[in-house]
């Protein structure tokens, strides 16, 4: 563990350890970022050899219920993050008396319940749809009294990429969705007849400094986010409502590190938060290859307190997840191409749904201002 010498000016110094807790592609992202700026990274996972553990400097294989695991990894790093919104919060609050966790125990407990994300929100004074918490059969009902249909039922924790979710059409549709989902905690939200899904990232500091990255715009295939357009062709005045909604929010949770934040934009320009990540984000990935500081390098600055410059995204860019099988199919093409960053995450098994690896398209600054339609602009 280096410690910070004293007398020194706040922030890690190079060489230092950053721990990161999941060892999927977000921690592999986050792990070479921190190379880069002279740390090491210590990834811990259960899997052995997932995304982030093979970029690892150190790496410790255990479970986040392992108590000695857990507190020799907190003797070997400098400061702790997570990479997987999923770490179980006790983990963190084994792991927060040892060693500083940025960000904290509390953001990661928001993240994972969809009834406290809520609540937050609107504590916070973000913008959310009608919802109601689901405990039982007749709260169902009461639930869709009060909000009407169509409505999608979710469950409170451990959903991802649509999973754990299921959207209520007609009185039909709550009968297979209750046995479906049951008996875990749900919720049931209004469904947002949205214009476009947008999200907005921040960074922020633990003296307070905060900066948010350029809207994006997000399109989904089969419930995983699909393609990325960033900036996302909206009206200026919404674009600076979504940064000022993250800011605020990363502001309201006292968060070091990167926050995301996903919102529906309706046809008359109004903004509804729909859900947080404590954490790097899918539809940030666009900002490896568009911005001179990527939302990995502002993470690993929050975290080991450095000064958090502004993004300056120097292109427009159009980022395509690779998933799947497909992904296979595409990628050799994509790599002989000019004009696209190939990243890929090191799975050897292209599983239907799996995360692959992405592929950004940069272009000229402005060019999706004037695109009249920016998803045919960039086949990918
Ligand atoms: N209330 C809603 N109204 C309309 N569409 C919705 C609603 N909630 C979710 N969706 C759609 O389903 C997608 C996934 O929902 P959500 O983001 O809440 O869950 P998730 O499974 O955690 O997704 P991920 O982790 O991939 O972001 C949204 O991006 C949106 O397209
Ligand atoms: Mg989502």
């Amino acid at each position: 563990m280096t410690g910070l010498p004293p007398g020194l000016p706040p922030g890690l110094p190079p060489g230092a350890t950053i721990g990161i807790l999941g060892g999927g592609q977000l921690g592999r992202m986050s792990a070479l970022a921190a190379a880069a700026l002279g740390y090491r990274a210590h990834v811990y996972a259960p899997e052995p050899d997932g995304p982030g553990m093979q970029v690892a400097a150190a790496r410790t294989v255990a479970g986040y219920d392992d108590a000695a695991a857990l507190a020799a990894f907190a003797a070997a790093v400098d400061v702790v993050t997570f990479e997987f919104e999923n770490v179980p919060a006790a983990t963190l609050d084994t792991l927060a008396p040892l060693v500083p966790c940025r960000p904290g125990v509390e953001a990661l407990r928001i993240g994972q319940d969809r009834i406290r994300e809520k609540r937050f929100f609107e504590a916070a004074g973000l913008p959310v749809g009608p919802w109601r918490e689901v405990t039982d059969r007749p709260g169902l009902d009461a639930a869709i009294a009060a909000i009407g249909l169509p409505a999608v039922l979710k469950t409170t924790r451990l959903g991802y990429d649509g999973r754990g979710q299921a959207v209520l059409r007609s009185p039909a549709d709550l009968d297979p969705a209750w046995d479906r989902l049951h008996p875990r905690p749900l919720i049931l939200e209004a469904f947002i007849p949205f214009e476009r899904e947008v999200s907005a990232i921040a960074a922020r500091g633990a003296d307070g400094a905060c900066v948010t990255f350029d809207a994006t715009e997000n399109r989904h295939r089969d419930h995983i986010l699909d393609l990325s357009l960033a900036p996302a062709p909206i009206p200026d005045p919404v674009a600076a409502a979504a940064r000022a909604h993250v800011a605020r929010l990363a502001q309201a949770l006292d968060l070091v590190g990167v926050l995301a934040l996903e919102l529906f934009l309706l046809p008359d320009g109004r903004l509804l938060a729909n859900e947080m990540a404590p954490r790097p984000h899918n539809s940030g990935h666009w900002t490896l290859d568009a911005c001179l500081h990527s939302q990995f390098a502002l993470h690993v600055r929050a975290v080991a307190g450095l000064p958090l410059p502004d993004p300056h995204r120097h292109h427009d860019a159009v980022m395509r997840n690779l998933v799947g099988p497909e992904s296979h199919a595409a990628w050799p093409a994509l790599a002989a191409r000019g004009d696209v960053a190939l990243h890929l995450y090191g799975k050897s098994d292209a599983r239907p749904g799996r995360k692959m690896g992405h592929a950004t398209r940069l272009l000229p600054l402005g060019a999706l201002d004037s695109a009249p339609d920016p998803h045919g602009l960039s086949p990918l």
